[in-house]
């Protein structure tokens, strides 16, 4: 398959004249297609709610991995982590081999995210419903200084233009140790080459490398940390004066927001975008949908879908069932989901493996049902052209939820 694929896009290129270079150019460090993987092949022929592993605690806070038996987070290209950082604590920095977008649930704090040569990196305030992005191999840190838990998604691209290696996720911690034992990189290094090459003492070296640190990778800051450098001021406009976070509102009731590489150009840098989207009790969305250019991860953060129901190419319902809050589902491009809230409704976040989703409505306005015409419906479905008007405006007449 991957041959083929490889081919495919040299043709493209070829008789694009480089159109889809400059296209993938203009879209940064977007996802790449995925070679498909044969482990990966019947994947999605059945699709199943990620439960959360038991948490890994740290000395002020934990992190939350998800049970991926079926390596569909891995087969869609990403990987996935909820943090919880307790107030006052600090999450040691590090870097990752693939772009990460944080969707902050609760709470508030701030995020710092070092570009390669800038001397001063601006902080920025992270708080409930904001979103920030940590392009690839930039090293990220956050503080709470919110007074109660910061609770956040972490999604990371794995495969795409950023990782050239086997598409997991690796993250190269700075400081510390990770939640499952990992030391930091200036572990591996011996102490004498690095305190001669630092330029500090061996004492120092060793506070580095912080062989007995047990703390994991959220730190206790008792007496609270101010951060020095400036907050992000909208005047700067270099690469090190990136805007890293932005604001992803509340949807109101039966609607949804979305935050795309258009509106916050940082997302252009991840390949990521991001969705919230809110059900009243018991209501349905208008219309299937599908996405066709991103896989898609949904978490419900608040409420529940009593019924959410998932179809392939086959037509076939690879998932029909209760997807209930803190349990992530992989819905891969291409495949029509259509949901309903559960009796206390449904709050959700839907991840986009692309900056510039695309996403179609099988009914409602603009959808494509009401795009075709009647007599194409009266004849595709064998019904008369009132029953094909019906179909053709089924799904409300007004615009799809935005
Ligand atoms: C992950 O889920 C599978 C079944 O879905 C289960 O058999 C396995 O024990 C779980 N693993 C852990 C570590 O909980
Ligand atoms: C939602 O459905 C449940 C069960 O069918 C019902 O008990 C409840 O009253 C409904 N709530 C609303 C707001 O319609
Ligand atoms: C089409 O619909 C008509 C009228 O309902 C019915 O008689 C006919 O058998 C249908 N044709 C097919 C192929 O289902």
């Amino acid at each position: 398959m991957a041959p083929t694929t490889c081919l495919c896009i040299g043709f493209l290129l070829l008789l694009g004249h480089g159109s889809m270079a400059e296209l993938q150019a203009e879209r940064g460090l977007g996802l790449e297609p995925v070679a498909p993987s044969s482990s990966c092949e019947f994947t999605f022929d059945k699709l199943q709610p990620l439960e959360p592993l038991p948490k890994l605690k740290a000395e002020a806070g934990t992190v939350e991995h998800f049970n991926d038996t079926n390596h569909q987070l891995k087969c869609a290209g990403v990987f996935l982590i909820r943090v919880v950082v307790d107030n006052r604590g600090l999450l040691l920095p590090s870097f990752t081999n693939g772009g990460a977008l944080i969707f902050a649930i609760k709470g508030s704090g701030f995020v710092g995210v070092t570009f390669p040569g800038c001397p001063e990196t601006p902080y920025s305030h992270l708080k409930e419903g904001y979103v920030a992005t940590v392009p690839a191999g930039d090293s990220v840190w956050i503080y709470n200084d919110g007074g109660k838990p910061l609770e956040m998604l972490v999604l990371f691209t794995t495969s795409g233009k950023a990782n050239k290696l086997w598409p997991k996720n690796r993250d190269f911690i700075l400081a510390g140790s990770s939640e499952n034992g990992r030391k930091n990189i200036f572990n591996g290094f011996t102490v004498d080459f690095l305190s001669e090459s630092l330029g500090i003492s061996h004492f120092l070296t060793t506070k580095l490398q912080g062989p007995t640190d047990k703390r994991g990778p959220i730190v206790r800051v008792p007496a609270g940390l101010t951060p020095e450098q400036q907050p992000w001021l909208p005047a700067s406009n270099s690469v090190c004066g990136t805007k890293v976070t932005a604001s992803l509102e509340d949807p109101k009731p039966q609607g949804t927001t979305l935050l795309t590489a258009y509106d916050f150009p940082a997302l252009k840098l991840v390949g990521l975008s991001i969705e919230r989207g809110a059900l009243k009790p018991n209501a349905s969305h208008a219309s299937p949908i599908y996405n066709s250019n991103a896989q898609i991860v949904l978490y419900v953060t608040g409420g529940s879908f009593r019924r959410l129901q998932v179809v392939d190419n086959r037509g076939v319902a690879v998932f029909d069932g209760v997807l209930r809050q803190g349990q992530p589902l992989v819905i891969p491009q291409y495949y029509v989901a259509l949901a309903q809230a559960g009796k206390d409704g449904a709050q959700y976040v839907v991840f986009k493996t692309d900056a510039y989703p695309v996403t179609h409505y099988i009914a409602g306005w603009g959808s494509v049902l009401r795009s075709f015409p009647v007599g194409v419906i009266a004849a595709a479905y064998n019904v008369s052209t009132t029953d094909a008007l019906k179909i053709k405006n089924s799904g409300g007449w007004g615009t799809p939820e935005k």
